[in-house]
């Protein structure tokens, strides 16, 4: 059978890889492929580089277009990132007939829709296992292998350049500015690291996750957002010695009310597996009604375990091409005409536990004024803490963890304890997950 023809669009690190792999491990994944996948062409703006990373069977471009364009080229494998000229390109390849495998999280949370759509009414297929935890093959987990359950939740530390910025402010008590600029040296964070530290990147993923465990459109417009920016190392200590650990974690969740789709830092118990997930590794729980919880652990970025997933498409392309359209895995799980519109709540509409940190005058009435505006609310506390304040200081810390209560319930008595003339500094409020 002639070989499957492949364009990449940029040869980077994940062009480079993919490259690699797939030349390294041709025979076995040919063997299970049932045909040859060959990189036939290479489009980038580098060309000199560009044709010292290939051999002489590819054909080295700088201009994307001309990739799009041949009429021998069955596949191509968008790695440009961002959603400008991004978009444009996977779109053009859609309508030039050609199936598309991208790893860009980003222009599917933004063009997600639209891009499918077209896909669907070419009859091509769009395929982005890399565009969500890198190596962990979570999109197949999540499309294929819990296919029988109702999935209940995902939580996943889904960024690793914040994991390893949390997991070095842990390790070696540094602020956030110094573990930034550990990762900044270390390269896994960008020269300009917004949509990593901001969560920005971490929402794009979760959207995705999200749109394929509830068959909904992707979310990503009207998920919750808040990065690791303003996390101090002392409120990470205060949660170590209560016996939780900070992540940022990607949740959704589907409730009787809606569907909770949230990014931001939460404390998360110690001894629970996600918790020990350290470094720049990902890690994506999902909670389902047959299986119960499982876990997905692995690389989440880096040349080849982001090409393992998408030479992984490749395979999966090639075998299903010349399958009726309509007998392919849908692209985001659920059949087009049998996807929901459900709400994606609000904010402050999400139920979740607390932990809290009040600066406060060290004077008799505080803490009961505080636990008094708690109960006013239902809000019922689990655990707290209360450093010893030295002898001449006239403040003293109390940390409060609390039991799960509706987000606009907090929200009105911190506003509430936040006015009493003894809480003397900004309340530090961070979400806590149990995650059982
Ligand atoms: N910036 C991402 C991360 C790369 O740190 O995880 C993979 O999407």
């Amino acid at each position: 059978m002639k070989p499957m023809k492949v364009g990449l669009l940029g040869i980077g690190t994940v062009g480079s890889g993919t490259y690699e792999v797939l030349n390294r491990n041709q025979e076995e994944i040919e063997r299970r492929a049932g045909r040859h996948i060959h990189i036939a062409m290479v489009a980038d703006l580098d060309t000199t580089r560009a044709k010292s990373l290939v051999s002489s069977d590819c054909v080295v471009v700088s201009d994307a277009k001309e990739v799009i364009a041949h009429p021998d080229i069955d596949i191509v494998v968008e790695l440009i990132g961002g959603y400008g000229i991004a978009f444009e390109l996977v779109m053009a390849a859609i309508e030039s007939g050609k199936h598309v495998v991208t790893a860009n999280k980003a222009l599917l949370a933004m063009h997600g829709t639209e891009i499918f759509e077209a896909a669907h009414r070419k009859g091509v297929m769009v395929a982005f296992e890399a565009s969500v935890a890198g190596g962990i093959p979570i999109i197949k987990a999540l499309r294929e292998g819990l296919t029988a359950n109702r999935i209940e939740w995902i939580a996943g530390i889904i960024n690793g350049t914040t994991n390893f910025i949390l997991s070095q402010m842990r390790e070696k008590n540094w602020s956030f500015q110094q573990a930034l600029e550990a990762a900044q040296a270390l390269g896994y964070a960008e020269a300009d690291p917004t949509f990593d530290i901001e969560g920005i990147d971490a929402a794009h993923k979760a959207s995705i996750m999200a749109a394929i465990a509830f068959g909904i459109q992707i979310p990503f417009q009207k998920a919750y957002v808040e990065g690791i920016t303003q996390l101090q190392s002392q409120d990470i200590r205060f949660a170590e010695q209560l016996g939780y650990r900070i992540k940022l974690l990607g949740i959704a969740k589907q409730t009787q009310a809606g569907i909770e789709l949230r990014i931001h830092p939460c404390l998360v118990p110690s001894k629970s597996i996600i918790a020990n997930v350290e470094g720049a590794m990902n890690a994506v729980m999902v909670q389902a009604d047959a299986v119960g919880t499982t876990l997905y652990y692995g690389k989440g970025a880096g040349g080849e375990p982001t090409a393992s997933a998408i030479i992984a498409d490749l395979v999966d392309i090639t075998r299903l091409h010349s399958a009726d359209p309509l007998n392919r895995v849908p692209f985001l799980a659920y059949q087009p005409q049998s996807m929901r519109d459900l709400a994606i709540l609000p904010v402050d509409q999400i139920v979740t536990a607390y932990y809290l940190r009040l600066g406060v005058a060290d004077q008799a009435g505080v803490l009961a004024s505080v636990t008094g505006l708690l109960a006013e609310f239902s809000i019922s506390i689990d655990a707290m803490l209360q450093q010893p304040s030295h002898a001449k200081e006239e403040r003293t810390e109390l940390i409060i963890l609390t039991h799960q209560c509706l987000e606009s319930s907090m929200n009105a008595a911190l506003k509430k304890i936040q006015a009493l003339p003894t809480v003397i500094e900004p309340i530090v409020r961070i979400r806590k997950e149990e995650l059982i």
